[in-house]
């Protein structure tokens, strides 16, 4: 297909001249969308995009930025690409474009647009006075910037500036460009979705594997114990056990109930059971769960458990839930050799675009069920491996490195998240979100 040539040449205000632009707006936008539809990875047609948006609409710059939360859990935008016409200075290297606050930093309008799905459009010098200094520093005098969700969450924006002079845009050519953010938006959520279904599907052949082992692993311990028990009893029965025999014997009766706890681990990771969802309280579980944390714990650590009022239910296996919680709290013990707190909070939140939570989480009501512990904490190495399948620190006897994935298989499983901060030498924090049920 032809490019379209330069459409702002020739007298701006004319119909004929509008007429034109429109139409290479629209085939832009086709040629857009077919590229996008093209490509696996948003990266790979992310710069052809922003060129062939560029050329269509002759303006001086466009460019995608994505929405991330900053640590104090404030919305934040960074330019992730741009393609700028002859003569334009690029922006891409700015350093002020990056982690801008949406709301702090005199955006929060923008923010109002977008969840109603709309655009911000308009001439500079008719904008709020908090949001032109940023703007008139990169010489914009008009600009359209386009909202892209990925499904629910409004994940970045796509953005035209006009430096030349002021530009105008027509409602179709607003609705056109529109459907290349939204076409843009479903290519990132495809994507996200495909990742997420390979960790999962990775997990589960795990799952089976370590499944499969353990189950005939156990058979064999179950003959070895047997035996065990039946040499003990013929020992005894003949007078033959000789009192130093006895600790040996001891000594493997503990490594097989110890192998036996290894493989019940294992099964349990290979969730052979089905799910059993129910409306759960996740306050009333871990009250429930109490009396066995408290012995799991042990006397060195001091529990702190609260829960905000009227915090919703959720869809879990109760039996999964419970997993979650042992295998979150053995690892906090575990961090915490020498004493410490460990606080378990319940708490319902509210994600919105204007509050944005700390952890991305999509529009919607949660539930966050936090373990906060004042223990050893981790590296940044460590943290980016701990849902690995067998990925362990400690030793062999003490940790297989199947808890956290299956806390991640669990949450994932019901459709919540889990985002994990940690100090070195000072503890960590788990953070679970459920959907939360409407209540009834
Ligand atoms: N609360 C925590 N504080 C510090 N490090 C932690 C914490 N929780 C997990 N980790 C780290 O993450 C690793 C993986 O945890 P995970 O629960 O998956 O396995 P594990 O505890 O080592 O073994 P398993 O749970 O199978 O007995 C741990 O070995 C530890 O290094
Ligand atoms: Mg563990």
């Amino acid at each position: 297909m032809a490019e379209s040539p330069e459409p702002t040449r020739g007298n701006p205000g004319s119909t004929a001249e509008l007429l034109r632009r429109r139409d290479a707006i629209l085939g832009g936008v086709a040629r857009a969308t077919e590229r996008i539809s093209q490509a696996s990875h948003w990266r790979d047609f992310m710069n052809d995009v922003l060129r062939i948006a560029g050329e269509a609409t002759g303006v001086s710059r466009v460019y995608v930025f994505d929405f991330r939360h900053n640590e104090r859990g404030a919305l934040c935008v960074y330019q992730i690409g741009e393609w700028v016409a002859q003569g334009v200075s690029p922006q891409i290297d700015n350093p002020d474009l990056q982690g801008i606050e949406m709301v702090g930093g005199g955006f929060g309008r923008w923010l109002e647009h977008f969840e109603r799905g709309e655009p911000i459009v308009g001439d500079i010098a008719d904008f709020p006075p908090e949001e032109q200094p940023i703007l008139e520093a990169q010489q914009i005098l008009s600009l359209l910037v386009q909202p892209i969700y990925a499904g629910p969450r409004l994940w970045g924006m796509v953005g035209f500036d006009a430096c030349e002079r002021p530009q105008h845009w027509e409602k179709v050519e607003v609705d056109a460009l529109r459907i290349a953010a939204v076409a843009f938006g479903a290519a990132v959520q495809r994507e996200e979705r495909e990742a997420m279904l390979q960790a999962m599907q990775r997990l589960e052949s795990l799952g089976r594997m370590a499944g499969g082992i353990a189950h005939d692993f156990n058979n064999v311990l179950t003959v070895a114990s047997g035996s065990v028990e039946l040499l003990l009893d013929s020992l005894r029965q003949r007078g033959a056990l000789a009192s130093t025999d006895l600790p040996l014997v001891e000594a493997i009766q503990q490594a097989l109930t110890q192998g036996t706890g290894l493989t019940r681990r294992l099964l349990q990771f290979s969730r052979q059971r089905e799910d059993q969802p129910q409306d759960v309280d996740v306050f009333d579980s871990l009250r429930g769960a109490m009396p066995l944390i408290r012995q799991l714990v042990g006397r060195g650590v001091q529990l702190d458990l609260s829960s905000a009022p009227n915090v919703p239910k959720v869809r879990i296996d109760p039996v999964q839930l419970e997993q979650v919680l042992l295998n979150l709290v053995v690892n906090a013990r575990d961090a915490m050799s020498s004493g410490g707190t460990l606080s378990i909070r319940v708490d319902s939140v509210e994600s919105t675009l204007q509050n944005g939570t700390a952890d991305s989480l999509p529009v919607g009501r949660w539930v966050k069920l936090a373990f906060r512990d004042t223990g050893c904490g981790m590296t940044s190495e460590v943290r980016e491996r701990i849902f690995e399948p067998f990925f362990t620190t400690k030793s062999a006897d003490r940790g297989t490195g199947l808890g956290l994935s299956t806390v991640f298989a669990v949450v994932n499983g019901c459709g919540g998240r889990i985002a994990v901060s940690s100090t070195l030498g000072s503890g960590s924090e788990f953070r679970l979100y459920f959907p939360a049920l409407a209540r009834a």
